[in-house]
């Protein structure tokens, strides 16, 4: 009876589960494919296993078979048949059947495809640009659509990469997803069926290089055991046209080679380059090239020896340049030891400062690779000023789709919108148009090279990002790098529609979730240009304000009693705003002309500063916190009423990930404000901030084996104070009389979950327990916390729909365990429609 009953449920119409690893390639059946026009064999134009053209082949009959349920056949012969696919190169196509009207337009990489009742012509200029054209064509099918028109697409950019910063022990920085597809113990590794499928993916969204290795380079990759790997690697992503690079540490020949120097200049460190390099490609032949970081949170560079960043580049410009590879430099170099004492000093002014004299001074195949902000990955910074100022360099943009700095994939952040901003930002170079997306591809300054390099972090989760939402960046990525025009909605929503189906009110909450993420955590984590408001000595995940400053990281906010911000003006400040084109820098330059979105990026102002709203600065910080955290709540609800319509595994997932955001998106918005609200004593409007009636703090509960711990830093716990258990071994307990209105409440209790134990709480409430939990974020969330109670492992459960009488007793028993000892912060009795 139980086994009958099991299987049938697939018959009932309930989605079957899905873990994420097939992203957006799912080829899941679509409701109109009667009415689906379709060929009835592949006549692929090159039979050669391995070929970009045979993967093709491979990837519609497994497309059409997922969707459709058919089995199409190859087509060997060379005659044209009316209901046959045909893939091939232009040149194999044309020495067929003759020229291709309208093909001569292709360029590398780019594809032809045209469709007319049975008949589809897939040809690409070149192998990839066939396999980007049946990508292409089995997309549209997944989303429903009949292919009848003709499409030329050619990319913009002719450097579409990945960054992969996977350390050679297998751990990935700033990761989130697990552990390295690439390497384990010290080696790349054996099983290489993740990289494949890791291409393969890449490969549908025209990604055509990935650099396999952390910028933080280990000189050991460059061992004999580790070049026969990379060459396994590049042979896994070979037949999806991915071409891999890697990242090298600029003091090798010192501390690999066993040279006494790693000088650019000196000739037996330009030798041994040029060999090791020899090496590579003779395992790699067609290896991308190499991404350096030098002289920059303490790598070693040219700098050392007094040479310049251009004379370090030039060196492995010449290892690669006859084998045809590229060298990828950083402009992410700066000083990581400046005096914030200096009013004038300014981390921002790097990238100009250490590379506008060297503009043309860098070989032809060098493409200096720009972040998009003069600091790091910011949750708003205006576009890096190297951007408008190298004109006879090669430049490519910098992207990281892992969110450091935004989450870390814990909380919904759909870039899209983020990366259009920079891409669209206008630099006026010359008050000429200057887009930055024009300037990366080569196009506004006339140069041969340009692109984008995208920090994906993703790992051995089968959610690849260790989020399911998160994905969608990993595709807008793609999208965009290929054509930067596109619209961050439209392709949000190819990719709902590929990831999820074609349900309307799924499509509809989810672009209405991603749309709103950005500006959501933007609102409480840190408003008006002020940065990313975390730890930056640590985590990067929870709040921390006080970091910033005083330290020679530069990412500073300058924040006083009654100040805030960086003047980055050239009339009192830093002169950032000068670095930008004569328009531009006018517009940084005056505070009525600066948006509000960076007033605090470039001036430095009283928190009582009006802005265009006509609220203050500081009014401004506590509505636009509550205001974000608000909006996290409600994805809760948003994603909740999806239930059903999306496959309980991915649902779940998700379902987890809100619930977290939402509690976590509380402790940044109260811990950024409270901080604010100390600092300058200043009210909120409002009277929110500081005023919290419906909590009950847990160091003001009666204690048995609980003791009260002052929290630091101390605006991430609820009145500065939480409780941890005596002893490591022993449980607590805290208990309290309720005086809250008999009633229906939830109960939220905030407590801290450290990495390093997975205490286990119970809360009751006079005889009846209301839960049980275990503090095990370090399972269940993508990244490691923190070991300390601080915002970073701050976080809350709740309990909803409780009946609660006036008078019973509220008891918290917690169980430590590890370091971990069981520390709780405060519970909340919420009425219906309060968040406190
Ligand atoms: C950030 C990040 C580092 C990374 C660095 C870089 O500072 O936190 O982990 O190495 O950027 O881009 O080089």
């Amino acid at each position: 009876m139980r086994l009958s009953l099991l299987t049938s449920l697939p018959l009932l119409g309930l989605a079957a589960a899905e873990d994420g690893l097939q992203a957006w390639l799912r080829y899941a059946p679509v409701p109109s494919a009667n009415s689906i026009v379709l060929p009835t064999a592949i006549r692929a134009l090159n039979a050669t296993s391995g070929s970009p053209v045979y993967t093709a082949q491979q990837e519609l009959q497994r497309g059409i078979s997922g969707i459709f349920g058919k089995q199409l056949g190859t087509n060997g012969s060379t005659t044209a048949n009316s209901s046959s696919l045909i893939i091939g190169t232009l040149d194999a196509y044309e020495s067929l059947h003759g020229a291709l009207e309208g093909a001569a337009d292709l360029q590398d990489d780019g594809f032809y495809l045209s469709a007319s009742g049975q008949s589809v012509t897939i040809v690409g200029r070149n192998e990839r640009g066939a396999l980007y054209g049946a990508f292409e064509y089995l997309s549209r099918l997944a989303q429903g659509q009949n292919v009848t028109t003709t499409t030329i697409s050619n990319p913009q950019v002719p450097i579409r990469w990945t960054n992969e910063w996977d350390n050679m022990d297998g751990s990935i920085e700033r990761g989130y997803a697990g552990s390295s597809l690439f390497f384990r113990n010290g080696y790349a590794v054996d099983n290489v069926t993740r990289v494949a499928e890791y291409a393969r993916l890449l490969a549908s969204l025209r990604i055509n290089g990935m650099i396999v290795n952390n910028v933080n380079a280990n000189a050991t990759l460059l061992n004999d055991r580790n070049l026969e790997g990379l060459g396994r690697l590049a042979d896994a992503m070979r037949p999806y046209g991915i071409q891999l690079g890697i990242s090298l540490n600029f003091a090798s020949p010192r501390d690999f080679g066993g040279l006494n120097s790693f000088d650019p200049l000196d000739p037996k460190v330009d030798a041994w380059w040029a060999n090791v390099t020899n090496v590579i490609y003779s395992k790699v032949p067609d290896m991308a090239g190499y991404l350096v970081k030098a002289n920059s949170e303490g790598q070693p560079g040219p700098l050392t020896y007094n040479r310049t960043l251009a004379d370090g580049a030039n060196m492995f410009a010449r290892a690669v340049n006859p084998h045809g590879g590229l060298i990828m430099f950083r402009a992410f170099v700066y000083d990581n030891h400046i005096n914030e004492t200096n009013w004038t000093a300014d981390r921002a002014n790097a990238a100009v400062d250490f590379f506008q004299h060297l503009d043309g001074k860098f070989d032809e195949n060098v493409v200096v690779q720009i972040k998009y902000g003069p600091i790091d990955f910011q949750v708003r910074e205006p576009p890096n000023p190297l951007f408008s100022t190298l004109r006879n360099t090669s430049t490519s943009i910098e992207l990281q789709i892992t969110p450091e700095y935004l989450g870390q994939n814990d909380h919904l952040m759909y870039l899209g919108p983020l990366w259009k901003e920079i891409l669209e930002a206008d630099l006026r170079a010359d008050s000429q148009p200057s887009k930055v997306k024009d300037i990366v591809s080569g196009q506004r300054f006339k140069r041969p090279l340009g692109g984008y390099a995208g920090v994906s972090g993703v790992g051995a989760n089968t959610t690849w990002l260790g989020s399911h939402l998160a994905m969608s960046n990993l595709y807008a990525y793609g999208r965009l790098a290929w054509d930067a025009s596109q619209d961050a909605e439209e392709v949000l929503q190819d990719w709902i529609r590929l990831t999820f189906g074609f349900d309307q009110q799924v499509m509809d909450t989810i672009t209405d979730m991603s749309m709103k993420s950005w500006p959501a955590y933007e609102n409480y984590s840190g408003n008006l240009g002020i940065q990313t408001l975390t730890d930056i000595t640590y985590t990067h995940f929870g709040p921390n304000p006080a970091s910033q400053d005083n330290n020679g990281w530069g990412q500073w906010t300058r924040a006083d009693k009654d100040t805030i911000g960086m003047d980055r003006t050239v009339k009192n400040g830093t002169g950032n705003a000068g670095q930008y084109s004569f328009e531009v820098a006018q517009m940084y330059e005056n505070i009525e002309t600066t948006p509000d979105n960076l007033l605090l990026w470039f001036h430095h102002v009283p928190y009582t500063q009006r802005l265009k709203s006509n609220k203050t600065v500081i009014q401004h910080f506590y509505d636009a916190h509550y205001e974000g955290a608000a909006t996290a709540q409600q994805f809760v609800q948003q994603w909740q009423s999806l239930k059903g319509k999306i496959d309980a595994e991915r649902f779940e997932s998700v379902l987890f990930e809100q619930t977290f955001q939402a509690g976590h998106a509380l402790v940044w918005r109260d811990s950024i404000s409270e901080f604010y609200h100390n600092l300058s004593e200043i009210a909120d409007e409002n009277n929110r901030v500081g005023n919290h009636p419906w909590r009950i703090e847990a160091e003001k509960m009666t204690l048995s084996g609980y003791k009260p711990y002052a929290v630091s830093p101390f605006h991430t716990a609820s009145g500065a104070m939480a409780i941890v258990t005596t002893s490591n071994i022993t449980a607590g307990t805290a208990t309290a009389n309720v005086t809250f209105e008999t009633g229906t409440y939830d109960i939220a209790v905030n407590y801290f979950d450290l990495i390093g134990g997975r205490s286990t709480y119970q809360l009751d409430l006079g005889n009846q327990t209301v839960g049980r939990w275990v503090g095990n974020h370090e399972d269940t969330l993508g990244h490691a916390p923190s070991t300390y109670l601080d915002g970073h492992s701050a976080t809350r459960i709740t309990f909803k729909g409780i009946d609660v009488r006036q008078g019973e007793v509220l008891r918290i028993t917690g169980q430590p365990d590890g370091i971990e000892p069981a520390p709780l912060d405060y519970i909340s009795f919420l009425p219906p429609g309060i968040v406190d």
